[in-house]
């Protein structure tokens, strides 16, 4: 037997959180059993578990994780791994757990210079980051303001948007002004005065494309005041499509390629050290609800790591 995170059912994480023995899974054709290492936790994750995903009681009880890196345990004919490789899997289902099955299509050799949690808390802000940069095509002559520049996905925005040569402006909340500035941004503060803040640190310069990680209507308000809306980009603002921005969800056929082709080069420039996964906090089965609500508080200063233990 084996232990995996459920959700019994849609609500808080406190509430309805808890351990359950299952038995571990079977390798079948094409596809591999991985002992869980580290599982990378998402906002997605707390949104699904609170129900903002929707809410359907037959789903239940739920499984949770998108992302997972560990150890191959079983593997099934045809899959091309081997027992004790070591890998990452994303997408993945069912990650905050000590074994995930997987596809092996959604399987990737984890590099040796890599971490286990590193790894794990990669591939879906990467390739998120990613498909926006690719979907506005990104390039030396653009000045880009990003929302949320110090999260997952926004600080790796910034550092793939300055490595391409753009002039990189990027909104956190003041203690994660040093981090934006060390990636290579200008940072700015949101909330009250934020349009000023803003024009400030363009200095003169025409914004170009804006990437927006954190929804609000202040960043989509602000955004629309500085360029057109189709080169606003953003991954969480689902209210706001009335107004001709671009929603990523990554369910597109153009963003699925963006996100394919993202994997390999994501796991070998963290492997190199050129980006960086920062972990702010690992947590296990006892203290799994306690790690949502931090997650959900919105300030997480990096990765959110389950390891089963
Ligand atoms: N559509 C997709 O394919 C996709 C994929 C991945 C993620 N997402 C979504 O993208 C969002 C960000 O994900 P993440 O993993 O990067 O989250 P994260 O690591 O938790 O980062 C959240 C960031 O939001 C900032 N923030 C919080 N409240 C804010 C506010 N009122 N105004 C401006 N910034 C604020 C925080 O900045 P400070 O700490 O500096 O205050 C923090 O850096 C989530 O909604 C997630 O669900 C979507």
């Amino acid at each position: 037997m084996a232990r995996k995170l459920i959700a019994t059912a849609y609500g808080e994480p406190s509430d309805v959180l808890e351990a359950a023995e299952v038995d571990v899974p079977r390798a079948r054709r094409g596809a591999v059993v991985v002992q869980v290492r580290a599982a990378g936790l998402n906002p997605y994750d707390v949104k699904v578990v609170r129900g903002q995903m929707g809410a359907d009681p037959d789903r239940l009880p739920l499984s949770v994780g998108g992302e997972a890196a560990g150890v191959v345990h079983a593997a099934g004919p045809d899959s091309g791994f081997r027992v004790g490789d070591d890998v990452v899997v994303y997408p993945a289902s069912g990650a905050l757990a000590e074994y995930v099955v997987a596809d092996a299509a959604n399987v990737h050799r984890k590099p040796a210079e890599l971490g286990f949690a590193e790894a794990s808390s990669l591939l879906l802000a990467g390739v998120t980051a990613v498909d926006t940069l690719a979907t506005l095509q990104i390039d030396e002559d653009d000045v880009l303001l990003v929302h949320g520049g110090a999260g997952a996905v926004g600080s790796l925005v910034v550092t793939e948007a300055v490595a391409a040569g753009a002039t990189v402006i990027a909104t956190a909340s003041p203690r994660n002004h040093d981090f934006l500035r060390g990636l290579g941004a200008v940072p700015v503060t949101y909330g009250e005065g934020l349009s000023e803040a803003i024009a400030a640190a363009l200095d003169g310069a025409r914004l170009t494309a804006v990437i927006d990680t954190v929804g609000t209507d202040e960043a989509i308000d602000v955004s629309l005041e500085l360029v057109a809306p189709h080169r606003i980009v953003s991954v969480a603002a689902w209210g706001r499509g009335d107004d001709g921005i671009v929603l990523l969800s990554g369910g597109s056929e153009r963003s699925r390629h963006y996100r394919r082709a993202a994997v390999e080069p994501l796991l070998t420039d963290a492997a190199s050290g050129r980006i960086a996964v920062t972990i702010a906090r690992r947590f296990g089965f006892d203290d799994a609800a306690d790690a949502f609500d931090e997650l959900l508080g919105g300030h997480p200063r990096g990765k959110i790591v389950f390891e089963p233990r």
